[in-house]
């Protein structure tokens, strides 16, 4: 497909820890697409933000990427495998930054207390282009105008503690992309942030993901962005991309039960059941206990409604369930069964008990 921008296979990433080892990430699929938004959903611990950071190789140790393909479609028959490059080498270096970037919760987590906003843009800007100081500071005024700074003239010289919490996010976003990068990754980037700023950082990002036609992969565990924002949505669970589809796939016909345990949460405005309601029975588990077989089976009831006993033995799978939409289970398998309806009315019903099985 001409326009694959990323695409991932059989990634895996594990931590070397004294206590054991954790695979964080255990063998994703994934397809990111030129210009359009992946969002990445999940329950937390489940490897969003080390899947994401995988991409861009940085993952530090006792973390490390163990496996897999990475294929960065740079262009028309320009196709190169990034971990094929050295994580701190000359090529990744120059894909971080000038072809992908990457935006988190906590802006400070790019930015540096001890310099101007201006300057660190200046100097994100000269690392990947040969300009004069006096050039750059333009372009970087020009960003901040961009990303919605009022008076960049004069904010070019504060330092983020001079900001409030929303501009500082913009600054961020203002250093990811000031070089105009093919790809944005944004892990969790307005959690920390109240509605209104929240809202405003959402449409600026839609705003210049369509000015500078990048693809986003957004990180979030809140449905409601998902549905605002995404073209595509990746499911994970322990470490797997359990399903991925459309933003229309996912929401109207879910084929994992895991993604429609997380749908049928979505808090529900009728009647008393105003709280969160746990569709997904038990918590995830410790990652050092890992389960075999279908890493979802010990909370799975569509596999006690459909007698699948092979779920707790044998992983599935990947499976096409539709023309751009995979998920891995037995239930879609030729050596699986058909989903029995009775299963599906079941696991769209909002359940209000909790605990084993
Ligand atoms: N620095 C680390 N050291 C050890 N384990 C880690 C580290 N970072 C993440 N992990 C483990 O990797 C798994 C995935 O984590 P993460 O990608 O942060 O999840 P998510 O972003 O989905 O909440 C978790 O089990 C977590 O405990
Ligand atoms: S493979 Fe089995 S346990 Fe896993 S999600 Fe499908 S039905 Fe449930
Ligand atoms: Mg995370």
């Amino acid at each position: 497909m001409n326009d694959l921008l990323l695409e991932v296979e059989n990634l895996q990433t594990h931590f070397f820890l004294d206590d054991g080892l954790v695979k964080a990430v255990d063998g994703v699929h994934l397809h990111i697409r030129r210009g359009r938004t992946l969002a990445v959903v999940g329950e937390s611990g489940c490897g969003k933000s080390i899947m994401a950071r995988s991409l861009l190789q940085i993952v530090t140790p006792p973390g490390k990427i163990v496996g897999g393909a990475i294929r960065y479609h740079r262009g028309p028959g320009d196709v190169v495998n990034l971990l094929d490059y050295d994580r701190k080498g000359p090529e990744m270096r120059a894909f971080r930054g000038r072809e992908a970037a990457m935006i988190f919760q906590e802006p400070m987590a790019s930015l540096s207390p001890v310099y101007t906003i201006g300057n660190q843009i200046v100097e994100s800007f000269r690392l990947h282009f040969k300009v004069s100081k006096a050039e750059a500071r333009t372009v970087a005024i020009e960003m901040l105008r961009k990303v919605g700074i009022p008076r960049p003239e004069a904010r070019f010289d504060a330092y983020p503690h001079q900001l409030s919490g929303g501009m500082r996010q913009r600054a961020m976003i203002a250093m990811a992309l000031i070089c105009q990068p093919n790809l944005l990754i944004a892990d969790e980037p307005t959690t920390a942030l109240d509605v209104t700023t929240q809202a405003q950082i959402l449409e600026l990002l839609q705003k210049l993901q369509a000015e500078l036609e990048m693809a986003v992969v957004m990180i979030t565990h809140d449905l409601g962005v998902v549905a605002e924002m995404a073209d595509d949505v990746a499911v994970m669970y322990l470490g797997q991309v359990v399903e991925q589809g459309s933003v229309d796939d996912i929401f109207y016909n879910p084929q994992h039960p895991y993604t429609r345990g997380l749908l049928a949460s979505i808090p529900r405005l009728e009647g008393a059941t105003r709280a969160r309601l746990a569709a997904i029975p038990g918590t995830v588990p410790h990652p050092y206990a890992r389960p075999g077989g279908c890493p979802f089976h010990t909370r799975c009831r569509e596999r006690i409604i459909n007698r699948l006993d092979m779920c707790k033995t044998e992983a599935p799978p990947l499976v096409q369930v539709g023309a751009e939409h995979h998920a891995r289970c037995w239930l879609h398998h030729n050596q699986g069964v058909e989903l029995s309806s009775e299963a599906v009315q079941l696991a769209s019903l909002p359940l209000t008990t909790t605990g084993g099985h």
